[in-house]
């Protein structure tokens, strides 16, 4: 949430190279953005509201600079409300990632102070706190060391002195990570809020930790804030590769991603049996499984009750990220907690984590970013391989995440490689189901409903989970209002929204609950509901028919959900929306 970037040279201009790295983060929020260069040593500042890839800017000279793109947090979407923020001598650039939790009493104390604040923002503080610890003859190391550690709650930030040239990046909470190119005699150094801001630059890293500072030049410094000491740190090789993260021939990143799990499946089977016969040990043992994690993440949590519980027999618990707290007093040293999270990053999951790690738990996560904060806090990370996710609707990950929560409840039951075989079969299959035809039969579909104003889904078992899932992604794309349903809670209340022609998908699977869910359908079709059956087989009932392939089981989740996001992709265009960056959302949600 909010994408920060600091770059430093001494010979090519930085604005061009600011505003490029600043649009490949544009994921992380995109209300507004802005930057600040140091120009013969004065602060010069460019605002905008609205997202920097559209933007048309004018070129801010300097070599040295930051910039951001914001995700509102305090105060409305609005140019003064843009970062950077200055401080009072207008010689300070800051620029921010987080809630500061103590930010009012801090602003009254300021405020006495004289200072004059011309945003309703948190992050104004930072500037002005700088600025009175400058004023007292403080450097601006040990400024941003005192001034990081007062802030109450999870905040990073980047800092420019314009009159000394000097960039200084503060950590608690969100990530920051340093990248360092050396060609031709030339020095880069970038710190930004994600490796891709400048991976088309430089692949060479330095990872800054929580409660540590990194002075951004030639050869950076980093200090840790507790004990101010110099910290050595290892400059990192990463193999990632840029093209995964363009969009090729594909009008979206959503549809790219969505098609991608032709083969991404594939990859996420392919876990180390060892790590897998190991974990599964540890959930076996464990008193108390705890999946938790936010968010479409938050679905996969909940279908694992039902994977843990129909192919191990074993139960385990799903509990939202943001409602952790309220399950701490169950933690015990002997019970596991499950994250499951595409970026890594999720601030209501690491908050959940680090009660974990306090009770003395032991923390496994299923992630999609290597070094990320969740991956370093865990005892033992599975990375779903899916590659660099940039709609903002997650989909590959979805079903990849899926993917491992089925390796292991299959390790669990003692039948990995039963589990493995089985997973191959199913991402066979998806590969063939996301073909043009099939692609088009689901585009048919959305013109005949893309104009309705409500949508609803019911599924039943781990179907049930895929419903709310689906429900998801059909709003976040398309803001039609979408609302996903136990088959058998349709009756307790929502069945009196149908009317005549109101869109019901049904999500069916060949399993035990399937003849129950049609009942459900006849029941919402005798209302006057338009029944989209979502199926590997037809059923007078239905007036749209999805055809799904068969799959046994738990996987049928992954299968009718890949139809859905399809759906929910079609449904956006259809309506005119921007389906990779959707209104008021952010990719990573670093705030609580
Ligand atoms: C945001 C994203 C969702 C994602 C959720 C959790 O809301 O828009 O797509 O499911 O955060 O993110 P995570 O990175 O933890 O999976």
């Amino acid at each position: 949430m909010c994408g920060i970037i600091g770059y430093w040279n001494k010979e090519l201009e930085a604005f061009p190279i600011l505003l490029e790295s600043l649009k490949k983060l544009e994921y992380r929020g995109y209300d507004s953005f802005g930057f600040a260069t140091s120009f013969e040593n004065k602060l010069l500042t460019e605002r905008q509201v609205g997202k920097v890839s559209s933007a048309k800017c004018p070129i801010l000279p300097g070599k040295i600079g930051i910039g951001h793109t914001r995700w509102a947090t305090h105060g409305k979407v609005t140019e003064k409300n843009t970062h950077p923020h200055r401080d009072c001598s207008g010689k300070i650039a800051v620029v921010h990632n987080g809630i500061i939790e103590n930010f009012q009493e801090l602003k009254n104390s300021l405020l006495n102070k004289n200072h004059n604040f011309l945003s309703e923002t948190d992050t104004e503080v930072i500037s002005h706190l700088i600025e009175e610890k400058l004023e007292q003859g403080m450097n601006l190391k040990d400024a941003v060391i005192e001034i990081g550690s007062l802030l109450k709650g999870r905040n990073s930030f980047v800092v420019l002195n314009s009159e000394t040239k000097e960039i200084i990046a503060f950590r608690k909470g969100s990530p920051l990570i340093v990248g360092i190119t050396k060609e031709n005699g030339t020095s880069e150094v970038f710190i930004a809020s994600d490796i891709q801001a400048f991976l088309d630059k430089t692949k060479k890293v330095m990872y800054l930790d929580d409660n540590q500072i990194v002075i951004i030049k030639e050869n950076p410094e980093f200090y840790n804030v507790k004990t101010k000491d110099k910290i050595e740190k290892r400059l990192i090789k990463i193999a990632l590769d840029t093209k995964d993260a363009e969009k090729g021939d594909y009008s979206h990143y959503m549809l790219k991603e969505i098609m991608e799990q032709k083969e991404t499946l594939a990859k996420a089977i392919n876990q180390n049996d060892k790590d897998l016969m190991h974990v599964s040990q540890e959930i076996n043992n464990a008193r108390g499984v705890f999946f938790v994690g936010c968010g479409t993440a938050a679905r996969v949590c909940h279908t694992a009750e039902y994977i843990f519980s129909k192919i191990a027999d074993k139960h385990v618990n799903f509990i939202p990220a943001s409602e952790f707290e309220n399950y701490k007093h169950f933690l015990l040293p002997e019970t596991l907690v499950i994250a499951v999270s595409q970026s890594g990053e999720t601030a209501d999951v690491l908050e959940a984590l680090e009660i974990a790690k306090q009770r003395g738990s032991k923390i496994i996560s299923i992630i999609n970013t290597q070094s990320s904060s969740i991956d370093k806090i865990s005892d033992y990370t599975f990375l779903i391989k899916a590659g660099p996710e940039k709609a903002v609707a997650s989909t590959k990950a979805t079903t990849s995440q899926i993917v491992v929560l089925i390796l292991l409840a299959y390790a669990c039951a003692g039948k990995l490689k039963e589990g493995e075989r089985f997973l191959i079969d199913v991402a066979g299959k998806v590969n063939d189901m996301l073909n043009p035809r099939y692609e088009e039969h689901i585009k048919k579909l959305a013109e005949i409903i893309y104009q309705r104003e409500n949508i609803f889904i019911i599924g039943r078992g781990i179907n049930y989970p895929m419903a709310l899932e689906s429900a998801i992604k059909i709003m976040e794309v398309s803001y039609i209002h979408a609302q996903g349903f136990a088959g058998g809670e349709l009756k307790h209340g929502p069945i009196a929204l149908i009317e005549k022609a109101t869109p019901v998908i049904v999500l069916v699977a060949n399993d035990d609950v399937r003849q129950e869910i049609i009942s459900n359908a006849i029941e919402v079709k005798s209302r006057g509901a338009y029944v989209i059956g979502v199926s590997p087989e037809n059923n007078p009932i239905f007036d749209y028919w999805i055809k799904t392939p068969d799959v046994n089981g738990e996987a049928s989740s992954i299968i009718n959900l890949v139809a859905v996001q399809l759906l929910a992709y079609y449904l956006g265009i259809l309506r005119g929306h921007d389906v990779d960056y959707p209104r008021s959302l952010a990719k990573s949600v670093t705030v609580k």
